[in-house]
C-alpha cells in the first residue's frame, strides 16, 4: 500500500533511527466496547486505518490486549504488508481476563511470550516498537522496571524488536529503565485538563526522547472544561481541535496518538491539529490545570 505525502500538522520526529510524524493514530478504540471483543463496524475500523495511512500517518499505536487480538489483526489485515515508512508501536505488560481487568504479566516468560504473540498477530517478522506498560487503569504504579528493561534489551538483541519505550510509569522508573537500556518514548495519560507530566515532558525533551499522551481527548470521557469551551467557541473550531493543537504546541517532542473508530472524526482532527493557538488562547487553557 501507499503513504500519501501529505504534510501533517507537526511535522516529523525522529523516533531513534526512524522518523514519524507527530500527528499518529492510536487503535485501540478499534475494538469492542471497553477494548473487548470486535468492533461494532469492522469494515468501519480497517477503512479507519487506512484512511490514517493514506493521509500519511506512520506512527500507529496499539496493543495485543486490545481485544484482546482484534486491534493488531485489524492492523494486520488493513496495512499488511506493511510500508516501510509506517511504524507501529505496541506493548507490554498486562493480559486480558474474561471480565475484560488488565491483570500485570511481566515476568521475563510473560514478556517474551507477549512479544511472540504481538509478532504473530501483527504478522511481523521484528516489532517496531515496544512500549513496557507498568501501572494500571489508577495509573502509574511505584515498583522496579528493572528487569522487565532487562528481558525487553534481550529480546531486542535477539532482533525481534526495533526500538523500546516505556509506559504508564512513574519518573522514577523511567530514571530506572533508562540507566537498563536506550528508551525513545514515554507513553503516559496527558492532556489539557490533567498535567501532572509536565515537569517529565520538559525534561524529555532536553534529552531527545519523545512524550506519547494517550487520552488526548479525555479517553473514555471526553475533555470538558470551561476554558476549553470558550477558547473553542471563540475560534470556530471544536474542543478536539483545540485539544489536538495544544498538545502539538505545548512540546516538540509531544507525538500524538489520538484515538477513533470513525473516517469523518480522523480527517477533523487532522485539520483541527493544524489550529493555530494565540499565547492568550494558550494563557487561558494553561489555567485549566491551575
Ligand atoms: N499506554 C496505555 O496504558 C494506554 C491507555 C489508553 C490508551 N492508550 C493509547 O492511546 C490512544 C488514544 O487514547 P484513546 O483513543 O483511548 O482516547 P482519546 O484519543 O483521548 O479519545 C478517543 C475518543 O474520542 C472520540 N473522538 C475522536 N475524535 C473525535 C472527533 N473528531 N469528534 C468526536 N469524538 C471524537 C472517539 O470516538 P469515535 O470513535 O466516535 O471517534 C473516542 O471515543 C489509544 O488509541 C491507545 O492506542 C494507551
Amino acid at each position: 500500500m501507499t503513504t500519501a505525502s501529505t504534510t501533517l500538522p507537526g511535522g516529523t520526529w525522529n523516533l531513534g533511527d526512524r522518523t514519524v510524524t507527530r500527528f499518529g493514530y492510536g487503535a485501540m478504540q478499534l475494538a469492542g466496547p471497553w477494548v473487548m471483543g470486535p468492533p461494532a463496524d469492522r469494515d468501519g475500523a480497517i477503512a479507519v486505518l487506512r484512511e490514517a495511512v493514506a493521509q500519511g500517518v506512520t506512527h500507529i499505536d496499539t496493543s495485543d490486549a486490545y481485544g484482546p487480538r482484534v486491534t493488531n489483526e485489524l492492523i494486520r489485515e488493513a496495512l499488511h504488508p506493511y510500508p516501510g515508512s509506517v511504524l507501529i508501536a505496541t506493548k507490554v505488560g498486562a493480559n486480558r481476563d474474561a471480565e475484560g481487568g488488565w491483570p500485570t504479566a511481566r515476568t521475563p516468560e510473560d514478556l517474551r511470550k507477549q512479544v511472540h504473540e504481538n509478532l504473530e498477530s501483527l504478522g511481523a517478522e521484528r516489532l517496531d516498537l515496544v512500549n513496557m506498560r507498568m501501572g494500571d487503569a489508577n495509573g502509574p504504579q511505584p515498583g522496579s522496571i528493572a528487569e522487565a528493561m532487562e528481558t525487553l534489551a534481550g529480546l531486542q538483541q535477539e532482533g525481534l524488536i526495533g526500538q523500546l519505550g516505556v509506559s504508564n510509569v512513574t519518573a522514577e522508573q523511567v530514571a530506572e529503565a533508562r540507566t537498563v537500556t536506550s528508551i525513545v518514548c514515554v507513553q503516559n495519560m496527558y492532556n489539557l485538563a490533567n498535567r501532572w507530566d509536565d515537569h517529565l515532558i520538559d525534561s524529555l525533551a532536553a534529552d531527545n526522547i519523545a512524550y506519547v499522551p494517550f487520552f488526548p481527548l479525555g479517553g473514555f470521557t471526553p475533555l470538558q472544561a470551561d476554558a476549553l469551551t470558550a477558547v473553542a467557541t471563540r475560534l470556530e473550531a471544536t474542543q478536539m481541535a483545540v485539544a489536538l493543537a495544544w498538545l502539538l504546541q505545548r512540546s516538540e517532542n509531544i507525538l500524538l496518538i489520538p484515538g477513533t473508530s470513525k473516517v469523518a472524526h480522523l480527517r477533523e482532527n487532522i485539520t483541527g491539529a493544524s489550529l493555530s493557538l494565540t499565547a492568550q488562547d494558550v494563557a487561558e487553557l494553561d489555567n485549566i490545570n491551575s
